[in-house]
C-alpha cells in the first residue's frame, strides 16, 4: 500500500517534473499560447523577430502584477510597456495565477482563486485556438493554422493602452462602431485609465483630439493630405504617415521607413503626446514631439477668432479685421471670450471671403466636408448659407481639393511659422477695399492697364516706322529717283562746310559739292525747322521732276535720312540757275 502510494507519488513527482520540463522549453523559445500551454509568473512569450516581450511585470512603485507587453531588446536598459492587459484588475497575488487561451478561443487571466481577472472575448468560435505575439507588438488570438489578418478573433491592436505602434490604427470602423482610442495611465506607477485619451473624433470633419474627460485639451488640427493642419514642418523622417477616412472607417497611422527602428507614440500621464524614437548609442529614448508642444497649443486658448502666435507678446492676439469682444477683459488677458468682427456681418447684405495664411484650421466640431468640390464651389456653397462662416481646401497634397466649411464661431486658432494653410473667413464686404489683398489686386490691374498701353505705342510707333518706310519706297518707285546716302552728301560738300554754302532758301541753304566720280553738285538741305512733312517734299519733288523735262534744272536725286532731307540736283555754273534754285519756293 505504502509503497503502492510511494510509487504513484514517485509518478506524479516525475509527471511534473516532466511537464514543466516541456513547459520550460515552450515558454523560453515560443511566441505563442496554446490551448495546452499557459504562462506563470516569471515566464514570457517573445515575438518571433525578439522584439516584444509578453509576461508578468510590476510597475516601478507598484505591489500590482499585470500581464503586459514591452520591448525585449532594450529590457536590460530599460523596461517600456507598450500594452497592458488586465489594467483595471492587478493581481497582487500571482503565486497561482495563470493566462490561457480556451476553446471557443479566449485569453483569458486567471488569478489564485481561479477567478477571470480579464479576458479578451470573440463572437466565432475556432477548433484550435492560440494566442501569438506578432512582431510588431500586436498580440493576436486565431486558429492555429488561419494567418488571414481578417479572421483573427481577437488583437490587442484594437485594445490599446497609452501606445500606438507602427502599423497600428487609431481611429473608429464605422462598420462595428469599435473605436481604437489611446487612454493615459493614471500616474507612472499605475496603468490604470487615467485622465486622458487620445482619438480621432469623427465630428463633423475628423480630428485627433486630447481630451481630459470630454473636454478637449489639444488638437492638431484636421489632415490636409500632407500632414496635420497645425504638425510641425519638417515631418519626422523616421516614418510614413497615413490618414484615411472613407465611408468604413477613419484612422491615423503611421508606418517605419527603416523596420528596424524603435518608435512609438504614447500618451502620457499628463495628458502630453509624445513621439519617441529608441536611441541605440544613449540608451534613452529621445522625444521627436510632443504636443502640446507650448502654451499655444492649448485648446483655444484664445477664444473665437483669436490667433495665438507663440512668437508674441501677448500670445494672444485677434485675427486681423477682428476686435476684441470684451476689450477690458481681453486686456487683462482673459481671452477666453475671444474676438468679434470689427465690421459686424450681416448676411442679408454682401460679404466677400478674406483670405488668413498659414494657419492651424481652426476646430472641425461645427464643419461638413465635401471630397470632390472644388474650392470655387466651396465658396459659392458657404456664401449661399448664412451660418457658414469659412471655408477651406479639404486636400492641399496635390493642388487645392475638395471642401471643408465651418458653421459657428471658429476656434482653436494658431498663426504658425512654417506650415499651416489657408482659411477664407466670411467678412462684410466693406473690409475688402482695405485688405492688403485687394491693393495687390489693384497693383495688377495697374499693371495689366500699363503693360497694354506700353503694347499700343510699341504698336503705333512700329506701324509708323512702316508706313515711313513704305512711304521712302513708294517716292524711290514713284519717280525712279535716286536715293543718296547721307554718307556721300556729307563728303561731297565737306561735312556741310561753309565753304560750300552758295547761298539760301526760304526752305534751307544750299551747298555746293562734289561727287566722287567728279560731277558737280547742289545740294538743297531742307531746313530741320522748316516743319516741310514729308508729303509736302514729296510735292516739291514731284514739282521738280515736272519742271525737269523743260531742262532748267535737272534733279539728280534726293536724300532722306533720320531729320535730313535735301535735294541734289545738277550744278549749273550759270549764275541765273542759282537764283533759280535759291528762289524754289512753292
Ligand atoms: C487582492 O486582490 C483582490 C482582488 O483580486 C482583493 O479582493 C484583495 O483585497 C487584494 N488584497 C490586497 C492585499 O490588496
Ligand atoms: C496567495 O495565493 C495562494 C494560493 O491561493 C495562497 O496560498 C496564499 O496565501 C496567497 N497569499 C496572499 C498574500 O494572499
Ligand atoms: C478552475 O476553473 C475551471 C473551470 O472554469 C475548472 O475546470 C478548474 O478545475 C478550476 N481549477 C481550480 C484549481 O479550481
Ligand atoms: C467584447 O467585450 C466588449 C466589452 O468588454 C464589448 O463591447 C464587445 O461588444 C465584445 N465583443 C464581442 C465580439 O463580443
Ligand atoms: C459634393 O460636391 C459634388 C460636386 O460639387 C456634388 O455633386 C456632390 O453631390 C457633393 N456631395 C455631397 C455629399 O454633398
Ligand atoms: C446651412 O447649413 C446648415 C448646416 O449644414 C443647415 O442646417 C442649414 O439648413 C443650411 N441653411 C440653408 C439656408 O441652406
Amino acid at each position: 500500500m505504502a509503497s503502492s502510494m510511494e510509487a504513484t507519488g514517485f509518478f506524479l513527482l516525475f509527471l511534473l517534473a516532466f511537464c514543466s520540463c516541456i513547459h520550460n522549453i515552450f515558454s523560453t523559445t515560443t511566441d505563442l499560447i496554446s490551448t495546452n500551454q499557459f504562462i506563470i509568473d516569471g515566464e514570457t512569450i517573445i515575438s518571433s523577430g525578439g522584439t516584444f516581450e509578453l509576461g508578468f511585470f510590476i510597475p516601478r512603485g507598484s505591489i500590482n502584477r499585470y500581464i503586459g507587453i514591452w520591448y525585449k531588446q532594450i529590457l536590460p536598459h530599460v523596461q517600456t510597456v507598450v500594452w497592458v492587459a488586465n489594467r483595471e484588475n492587478p493581481l497582487n497575488n500571482t503565486s497561482s495565477a495563470v493566462l490561457k487561451v480556451t476553446r471557443p478561443g479566449i485569453l483569458a487571466l486567471l488569478n489564485d482563486k481561479n477567478e477571470t481577472i480579464w479576458s479578451t472575448n470573440t463572437s466565432r468560435s475556432v477548433q484550435n485556438p492560440i494566442a501569438v505575439l506578432l512582431d510588431s507588438g500586436n498580440l493576436v488570438v486565431k486558429e492555429a493554422n488561419d494567418n488571414s489578418p481578417e479572421d483573427f478573433l481577437w488583437q490587442s491592436f484594437h485594445f490599446p493602452t497609452d501606445t500606438l505602434l507602427p502599423d497600428m490604427k487609431l481611429g473608429k470602423n464605422f462598420k462595428t462602431g469599435h473605436e481604437v482610442y489611446l487612454s493615459s495611465w493614471k500616474n507612472d506607477n499605475d496603468p490604470a485609465p487615467g485622465e486622458f485619451t487620445r482619438n480621432i473624433d469623427p465630428t463633423g470633419y475628423p480630428q485627433a483630439l486630447t481630451k481630459s474627460g470630454t473636454n478637449v485639451m489639444a488638437r492638431i488640427g484636421p489632415w490636409n493630405g500632407l500632414r496635420w493642419s497645425g504638425a510641425p514642418i519638417p515631418l519626422l523622417e523616421c516614418c510614413f504617415y497615413q490618414f484615411t477616412f472613407n465611408e468604413e472607417e477613419v484612422y491615423y497611422s503611421f508606418s517605419l521607413i527603416n523596420s528596424l527602428d524603435l518608435t512609438r507614440l504614447v500618451l502620457t500621464s499628463n495628458g502630453y503626446i509624445q513621439h519617441l524614437k529608441w536611441v541605440e548609442w544613449t540608451k534613452r529614448w529621445h522625444t521627436y514631439y510632443n504636443l502640446p508642444a507650448d502654451y499655444c497649443d492649448t485648446h483655444s486658448l484664445c477664444g473665437a477668432y483669436g490667433s495665438c502666435d507663440i512668437d508674441d507678446t501677448p500670445v494672444c492676439g485677434c485675427l486681423e479685421k477682428f476686435v476684441a469682444r470684451y476689450p477690458q477683459q481681453w486686456e487683462k488677458g482673459d481671452w477666453s471670450e475671444g474676438c468679434v468682427r470689427r465690421t459686424p456681418l450681416n448676411c442679408k447684405k454682401e460679404h466677400v471671403f478674406i483670405k488668413y495664411s498659414r494657419i492651424k484650421l481652426p476646430n472641425t466640431k461645427y464643419s461638413q466636408y465635401n471630397k470632390t468640390m472644388t474650392l470655387k464651389g466651396c465658396r459659392q456653397v458657404c456664401s449661399r448659407n448664412c451660418s457658414c462662416t469659412a471655408y477651406s481646401s479639404l486636400d492641399i497634397s496635390n493642388g487645392d481639393k475638395g471642401c471643408l466649411l465651418w458653421f459657428g464661431e471658429l476656434v482653436d486658432i494658431r498663426k504658425l511659422s512654417e506650415g499651416g494653410q489657408d482659411i477664407f473667413i466670411k467678412m462684410d464686404s466693406s473690409e475688402h477695399e482695405s485688405e492688403a489683398g485687394s491693393k495687390t489686386k489693384k497693383a495688377k490691374i495697374l499693371a495689366v492697364i500699363f503693360s497694354l498701353l506700353m503694347a499700343m505705342i510699341l504698336l503705333i510707333l512700329i506701324l509708323l516706322w512702316y508706313k515711313r518706310k513704305n512711304k521712302k519706297l513708294k517716292l524711290k518707285e514713284d519717280f525712279e529717283l535716286p536715293l543718296f546716302p547721307l554718307l556721300t552728301i556729307t563728303r561731297a560738300t565737306n561735312n556741310f562746310s561753309v565753304n560750300n554754302k552758295i547761298g539760301e532758301g526760304g526752305f534751307g541753304p544750299v551747298y555746293k559739292g562734289v561727287l566722287e566720280d567728279g560731277q558737280e553738285i547742289a545740294v538743297k538741305r531742307l531746313s530741320r525747322t522748316s516743319m516741310q512733312g514729308i508729303d509736302e517734299y514729296k510735292n516739291e519733288v514731284i514739282y521738280i521732276a515736272k519742271l525737269q523735262h523743260r531742262n532748267l534744272v535737272r534733279l539728280l536725286g534726293c536724300c532722306i535720312q533720320g531729320e535730313e532731307k535735301m535735294l541734289i540736283y545738277e550744278y549749273m555754273p550759270n549764275n541765273s540757275l542759282d537764283s533759280y534754285i535759291f528762289g524754289l519756293d512753292f
